[in-house]
């Protein structure tokens, strides 16, 4: 933990990358841990484009689950202190593949929603945007005014990252010579492309997890083995140099 004080607090440009278990302390389930999410709903069928369009009603079984979640979480102290170091000029930065929109409500400012929002929904058919609304969950996928099946506005399994947010990402992730990176088990590209390409710009990878990712050991220079909700706070305490809030 000194270390990554330490590296951290001297950091020229610091940037975060999230992943779901800095939500876990949250009340959401992660999706790859033994009783995360895809082990009720496998992916193939809940959560790529190919599952939306052969059966919009069953795939909107899940989403429907998961914004009744997302409805009832707050942030935790994970998101506070990365908002905090935002605050104080030590992050840029946070690139999140989380879609629970708890990096915003902690007071980060400089998100990154890699994978989207699970606050509103999209027509494929013609992009319009509306808020998530759970009254027609009765009724099955929402429908849009021309006619489509509305989706969450999440990137699914075979879609695209959209250049938006790939371009933001990449931008943080090559100006910054130190990045944590949270609650990511590092199985999703082009999202754990990301400490890859810090690293090879000189950048030191901190990495905080409850057990080891496919990046402990590869890409990561210190390993915080631990619940980020314990371990973030310890970290901007330090490196801020005054008592938990
Ligand atoms: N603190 C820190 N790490 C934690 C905690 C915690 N309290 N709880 C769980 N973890 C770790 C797990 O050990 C695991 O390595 O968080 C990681 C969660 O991994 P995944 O469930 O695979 O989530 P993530 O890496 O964000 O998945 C990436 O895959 O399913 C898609 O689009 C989805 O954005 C998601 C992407």
């Amino acid at each position: 933990m000194e270390r990554a004080i330490r590296a951290l607090a001297e950091a020229r440009r610091a940037v975060a990358v999230t992943g779901a278990g800095i939500s876990v302390e949250s009340g959401i389930p992660d999706f790859r841990s033994a009783d995360g999410l895809w082990s009720r709903y496998p992916p193939d069928q809940f959560a790529t484009i190919d599952a939306f369009y052969d059966d919009p009603d069953r795939v909107w079984v899940m989403w429907y689950e998961l914004a009744e979640t997302l409805g009832s979480v707050q942030p935790n102290p994970a998101h506070y202190a990365l908002a905090r170091l935002e605050k104080a000029g030590r992050l840029a930065g946070v690139i999140t593949q989380n879609i629970d929109a708890l990096h915003h409500r902690a007071g980060s400012v400089n998100v990154v929603e890699f994978h989207g929002r699970a606050d509103a929904i999209v027509c494929p058919a013609c992009g319009r945007r509306r808020a998530m609304e759970l009254s027609h969950r009765a009724h099955g996928a929402p429908r849009c005014e021309c006619g489509g099946y509305m989706k969450p506005d999440v990137v699914l399994f075979g879609e695209i990252i959209p250049p938006g947010p790939l371009a933001a990402a990449h931008a943080l992730a090559t100006s910054c010579d130190v990045m944590l990176v949270i609650g990511t088990s590092a199985q999703v590209y082009p999202a754990a492309s990301l400490p890859w390409m810090a690293r090879e710009n000189g950048a030191t990878i901190i990495e905080c997890n409850t057990q080891p990712s496919a990046f402990t050991g590869n890409v990561t220079d210190i390993f915080l083995r631990g619940k980020a909700g314990e371990i973030l706070p310890v970290l901007a305490d330090g490196v801020l140099g005054r008592a938990e809030i």
